[in-house]
């Protein structure tokens, strides 16, 4: 394939690939919104296999079938809980890619010619150490953000003394050794130190924070990871490349601006790493009694009730209990109940993940609201279904300054009368926080797994 061609097919490569997030943007176009990510991405390993710079291509195959097949393997067994997870080591890939680009860069760099040669290796070189730095950052980051959301690492802030001191202390020192870099010509020496620093700050910049405030920190790394790709992209003189890690980086970056507000985190705190850390976690207050309530009487309620709001969270996704929900939403419909389910931004453990189970359960999107506009309705609401859901629902974030979760924007679901909480114990969500609303007087336990729960509900409707 000749360069022009290549370059071509690179083109219409990326306009795939910003149809791909168009159509991602919405549920209703998501599927083809995939199909064009899937062709943009096949041309562009078409046109760089096939293009005039590949060599060795039999190696090249070798790679994609053991990297396929792997693949693969993770991609078929990976429950729809465990997806962040994937996600966040996928970016670590793009991490360690971005660093192994640099360093083979750098060792092998482009012979530049003509009158701008000089100026092309300096920018040449300032391209290697900044990738160097993005992708050590990206990869140590993303291990950590992998090792909290499995529960490996734990999910409470580090607090290192002096810890934001550190992070300038890695950032400025970081910046003096690339000035040296490029002053001695490209030092393997700064470059080597710069990489264990943005290894190291890349890990405590993560660590850091705390386990309520990760999925914006997935998301940022998602940002970060596009970023790495977009250096490499420079490095390699590889347009689309470019093209593609800005992509992800923007669309990223403008993601964590968006999830940021839906919580109400300071989006430059969480850039600079270490937000939600300055607080305590108020273990010692008494909350007096619960109640708690059978499927039976669940069911006569529901039957009883004019209006009905549903909040599912991570506890749904676990279960798999959006069939069933869909079921008990069908029969209370079909009786003139008003139902309607409230979904808060975060609730799960990825964008979109509880409208994803809804979607794949068949439950209409016109009933599927966002926080914002169900939050004022909960006082003329019969009855609230709180399905496996708890940080998305607790009212200390509004009333408790000290909380972890404070400020972050929650569902009010205890303005309705009636509130039922599913779940298996009294045990705590995600942030590892008690949550006030259980005890309230107009609150119920359902005690059980969620998708056995409303099965029951369902039978006895
Ligand atoms: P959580 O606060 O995590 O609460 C989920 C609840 O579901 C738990 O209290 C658990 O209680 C219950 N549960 C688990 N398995 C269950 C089952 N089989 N049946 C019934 N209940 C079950 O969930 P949420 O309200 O959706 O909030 C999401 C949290 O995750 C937030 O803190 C958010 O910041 C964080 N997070 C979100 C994301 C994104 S992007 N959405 C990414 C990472 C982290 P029991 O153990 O007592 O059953």
């Amino acid at each position: 394939m000749s360069a022009g061609l290549a370059q071509a097919a690179y083109i219409v490569a990326a306009l795939f690939f910003i149809l791909s997030l168009a159509g991602l943007s919405k549920q209703t176009s998501a599927r083809s919104g995939n199909y064009f990510g899937i062709a943009g991405m096949s041309i562009a390993l078409i046109a760089t296999i096939f293009g005039p710079y590949a060599e060795g291509l039999s190696w090249i195959f070798i790679a994609m079938v053991i990297g396929a097949a792997i693949g693969i393997y993770y991609a078929k067994r990976v429950e729809m809980t465990e997806m962040p997870e994937l996600v966040a080591i996928l970016h670590s890939f793009v991490g360690m890619a971005a660093v192994l680009v640099g360093y083979n860069s750098y060792l092998e760099p482009p012979v530049y010619a003509g009158e701008f040669a000089q100026t092309e290796h300096v920018i040449h070189m300032v391209e290697v150490f900044l990738g160097v730095f993005i992708g050590a950052v990206t990869f140590t980051g993303s291990i950590v953000a992998f090792g909290k959301l499995r529960g490996i690492i734990s999910s409470s802030p580090l607090n290192l003394p002096h810890k934001h001191k550190m992070n300038l202390a890695a950032v400025v020192i970081s910046t003096l050794l690339m000035v040296y870099f490029v002053k001695a010509d490209g030092s393997m020496f700064a470059l080597l130190v710069m990489t264990l620093i943005a290894f190291a700050f890349g890990y405590h910049l993560v660590a850091s924070i705390g386990g309520a405030d990760m999925p914006v920190v997935v998301s940022m790394l998602n940002s970060y990871s596009g970023w790495a790709a977009a250096a490499a992209g420079f490095m390699l003189a590889n347009d689309l490349l470019i093209v593609t890690g800005a992509l992800v980086g923007s669309s990223g970056a403008i993601l964590s601006y968006i999830m940021c507000k839906a919580m109400n985190r300071s989006f430059i705190s969480v850039i600079a790493g270490g937000f939600g850390q300055e607080v305590s976690v108020s273990s010692d207050v008494e909350y007096g009694e619960h109640r708690e309530v059978s499927a039976d009487e669940v069911a006569e309620m529901l039957k009883d009730s004019r209006s009905v709001i549903i909040t599912p969270g991570y506890g749904m996704a676990v279960a798999q209990a959006q069939y069933p929900v869909h079921e008990i939403t069908e029969k209370l419909r079909a009786k003139g109940v008003d139902v309607r389910f409230g979904i808060h931004p975060v609730a799960g453990r990825l964008p979109g993940h509880m409208n994803v189970l809804l979607a794949e359960a068949k439950v209409p999107y016109d009933i599927v609201l966002e926080m914002d506009e169900i939050n004022d309705d909960f006082p003329e609401t019969d009855t609230v279904l709180v399905i496996g859901a708890n940080d998305t629902v607790n009212p200390a974030a509004m009333e408790d300054p000290n909380s972890p979760i404070a400020g972050m924007p929650v569902l009010e679901v205890w303005n309705a009368k009636n509130v039922i909480v599913f779940k298996r114990s009294m045990n705590t969500g995600y942030a590892g926080v008690q949550n006030p609303l259980f005890f309230k007087d107009n609150t119920a336990m359902l005690f059980g797994d969620a998708k056995e729960s409303v099965d029951a509900i369902s039978k006895a409707i």
